[in-house]
């Protein structure tokens, strides 16, 4: 059985992300968006929406979901799925929170 690598990789104070908004991080193969809840939750997609490629990270964050800027496609942010009539769906990233920061697995962001 692989072994799967992971490589927790420190983005700082989730208090730095807004709350209901988000914050980009640039990894070699993407952008990715760290969005923060109401409830201070973490997710973490591809800072691209499913229909165009619009940037997640713009839109708004309500309850566990964003809504896209461009054409209001709504995204789930756990599963990356759109969500209503709308099929597509954003990759989703792992995130965890430790003492108040927050952390993404590179291992997994990174990869191909
Ligand atoms: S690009 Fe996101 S809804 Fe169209």
């Amino acid at each position: 059985m692989e072994h799967k690598r992971e490589y927790w990789f420190d983005l700082g104070l989730l208090t730095a992300i807004p709350v209901r908004g988000a914050r980009t991080v640039q990894v070699p193969r993407r952008d990715i968006a760290v969005f923060r809840t109401a409830n201070n939750e973490v997710f973490a997609l591809e800072n691209k929406c499913p229909h165009k490629g619009g940037p997640l990270s713009e839109g708004i964050v309500h309850g566990r979901k964003v809504a896209c800027p461009l054409h209001n496609w709504v995204i789930d942010l756990e599963s990356g799925h759109a969500t209503g009539a709308d099929h597509g769906c954003a990759r989703s990233f792992p995130v965890k929170i430790e003492n108040g920061r927050v952390f993404i697995d590179m291992g997994v962001a990174a990869a191909a």
